[in-house]
């Protein structure tokens, strides 16, 4: 199965296999005249991914993209917070795309993990919770706050749309900004977007929409959705299954299973640490799953697959390691 093709949203994926988002090791690289405009893909950033996309996965999800400033996660990061980045971007989408592979543009807003020296401003929560391991007191974000946000993720996915990529990712994992409304740790508001999972949600649902308002309704919109956060009272799979099926309901293309705070890596994890999680989302919807997290051989994947706990298979670190990882996996279940 993981050498088969797949169909969705108006999208063709030539096989299974996915890079998943990953910040690369050069986004900062002085090559010529505008390459160091913050936030903008150096000429190196996109050779990089011309040649991964040449390596042969189905899909290349583009790393994290900050949609605001006050979103930005750290130096180097990419961001497609205004127009004159398009041009850039859209040479990094028809690399990738000229390699045969969908490219997907993961776009982000770091809330209150955010740092004031690399935002220039407080950082931006659901409530004056620090997220795990940190000790900064977000500043509580207000309904104009919420739909300022919103806003900005819609422009930064129109400007994808415009820059030619196949579709975009919101990122809502890893204790980002909308994933800390959909954790309960960090969530203890009082207002229609805390409470019950669906109120928990409602942030993330909405931003889906105002994503569609602008870029049309076909416009395929993946979710990295954080499963659970590992800790006692935290997310569970349950809440992620159910607000899987929401965003199903919404129009959501595809469901990429992460972690919340149990981070993308968890220490002293099994192989396939998301797998159980994923096919409990699996169980509660029928769009595409794609779940990522320790899968390093072709064999794993394929039994994944074949077991019918997701569609798509991410191979992030293994990826990084063997940048011809596709041909070895082949090789590995075709000798
Ligand atoms: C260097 C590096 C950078 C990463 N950057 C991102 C990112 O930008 N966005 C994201 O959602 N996850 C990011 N991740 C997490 C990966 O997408 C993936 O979920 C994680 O590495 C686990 O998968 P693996 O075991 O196949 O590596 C990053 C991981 C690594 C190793």
């Amino acid at each position: 199965m993981l050498f088969t093709s797949l169909s969705f949203a108006g999208l063709t994926a030539r096989n299974r296999v996915v890079m998943p988002p990953m910040a690369s090791v050069f986004p900062e690289v002085p090559d010529g005249e505008g390459s160091k405009k913050e936030g903008v893909p150096s000429q190196a950033t996109i050779a990089y991914y011309k040649d991964r996309a040449g390596r042969g996965p189905g899909i290349i999800i583009v790393e994290h993209t900050y949609v605001t400033l006050r979103g930005k996660a750290h130096e180097g990061q990419l961001g497609l917070d205004n127009d004159a980045a398009i041009p850039a971007f859209r040479e990094l989408a028809t690399g990738i795309r000229s390699q045969g592979a969908v490219a997907i543009l993961q776009l982000s807003h770091v809330g209150a993990k955010g740092n004031p020296d690399v935002t220039g401003g407080e950082p931006l929560g659901p409530t004056e919770t620090p997220p795990p391991r940190s000790e900064r007191v977000p500043t509580p974000m207000t309904e104009e706050q919420i739909e300022e946000v919103q806003r900005f993720f819609a422009a930064a996915a129109q400007r994808a749309q415009q820059a030619g990529f196949d579709g975009v990712e919101i990122h809502s994992a890893h204790g980002y900004l909308l994933s800390q409304f959909l954790s309960p740790l960090t969530n203890h508001r009082k207002d229609k977007y805390g409470g019950s999972v669906e109120n928990r949600a409602r942030f993330l649902l909405e931003t889906v929409a105002a994503i569609k308002s602008r870029t049309g309704d076909q416009y395929p919109v993946f979710v990295r959705l954080g499963s659970t956060d590992g800790i006692e009272g935290g997310l569970t799979y349950k809440d992620a299954a159910e607000t899987a099926k929401m965003l199903e309901d919404a129009g959501v293309a595809v469901i990429d299973v992460s972690g919340n705070y149990a981070s993308a890596r968890p220490a002293k994890a099994e192989p396939g640490y998301f797998v159980p999680a994923a096919a409990e989302i699996k169980k509660a919807v029928k769009i595409p799953v794609l779940v990522t997290g320790g899968i390093t051989t072709g064999a794993f994947a394929e039994q994944i697959l074949q077991e019918g706990k997701a569609d798509l298979i991410g191979v992030g670190r293994a990826m990084l390691r063997d940048p011809d990882w596709v041909t070895h996996a082949k090789q590995e279940l075709n000798p």
